[in-house]
């Protein structure tokens, strides 16, 4: 692949953006990249949890300018929604998706790590959605998914200064849920990631389901669809569960 490492290792599947010279910024190849490794992930059983990062000093900074500024508008148009659609199959994948925000999270970069489940930060990270001072708006989902994450004020603030942000204040307004030491960031989301692997896998995945569907649906429908995927680990997985803590021992998933 042009644009991307990629590596599965104990049920762990590890994205690398590999495009450090130019930050990683994200261009149509990223995009047919990211389109062959999701269909692959969809289809492989033993990946159960993703994990996203970036090669050198960016995580991503941002959707590929250089490439973006001779788009029309209409090729434009094209471009935000096949990377809306790149990053909608990652909210849609039926496993946890950690983005590991090793450096600059920038416009495209910070919709990318929105479109995560969980953002682990380093200190070194930085926020922000420049697309303003570039006479833009986001185009990756960052309209919609930055005010649901921190609240429409604090979404418009960024939105509106391009300000970047520290990871520190990320974490305050809660873009991201920790902050780790630059060098101890990898091994962070690792043991993240086997504390999530070592709970009931159908309970992992649709909790995720529930959680996102369920934002897009009014409180009733949500809390039904809710109580039927309850329903669904009775006689199976949450069965076993349960009867593993009332014997004392481990659960056989
Ligand atoms: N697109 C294309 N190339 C980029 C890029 C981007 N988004 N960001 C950085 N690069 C390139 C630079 O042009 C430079 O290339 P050359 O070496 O060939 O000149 C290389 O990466 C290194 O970048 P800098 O020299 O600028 O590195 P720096 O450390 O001085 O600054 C930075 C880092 C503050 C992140 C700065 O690169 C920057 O401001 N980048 C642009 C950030 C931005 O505006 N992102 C939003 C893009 S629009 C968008 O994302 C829209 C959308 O939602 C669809």
């Amino acid at each position: 692949m042009k644009t991307i490492k990629f590596e599965v290792s104990n049920n762990i599947a590890t994205i690398t953006m590999n495009r450090p010279e130019a930050l990683n910024a994200l261009n149509n190849d990223f995009f047919s990249d990211m389109e062959l490794l999701l269909s692959n992930i969809r289809e492989d059983n033993e990946i159960r949890i993703l994990v996203i990062t970036g090669e050198g000093k960016a995580f991503v900074a941002g959707a590929d300018i250089a490439e973006m500024v001779s788009m029309n508008k209409a090729e434009a148009e094209k471009f935000s929604s096949r990377g809306q659609d790149v990053f909608l199959g990652l909210e849609k994948l039926n496993m946890p998706v950690i983005a590991a925000v090793n450096g600059y999270a920038l416009g495209g970069g910070c919709e990318l790590a929105m479109a995560c489940d969980i953002r682990i930060a380093s200190s070194k990270a930085k926020f922000g959605q420049p697309e303003v001072s570039l006479g833009l708006i986001p185009g990756f989902g960052g309209t919609q998914r930055l005010p649901r994450l921190v609240g429409l004020g604090n979404a418009l603030n960024l939105l509106l200064t391009a300000d970047q942000i520290s990871a520190d204040e990320a974490l305050r307004i809660g873009l991201v849920q920790k902050v780790t030491e630059p060098e101890q960031l990898m091994d962070e989301v690792y043991k993240l990631a086997e504390r999530i692997l070592s709970k009931g896998p159908h309970s992992v995945s649709l909790i995720k389901k529930v959680a996102h569907i369920g934002l897009e649906l009014d409180f009733a429908k949500a809390t039904r669809l809710e109580s039927r995927e309850f329903g669904s680990l009775f006689g199976n997985e949450g069965t076993e569960g349960m009867k593993a803590f009332l014997e004392k021992r481990k659960p056989e998933w």
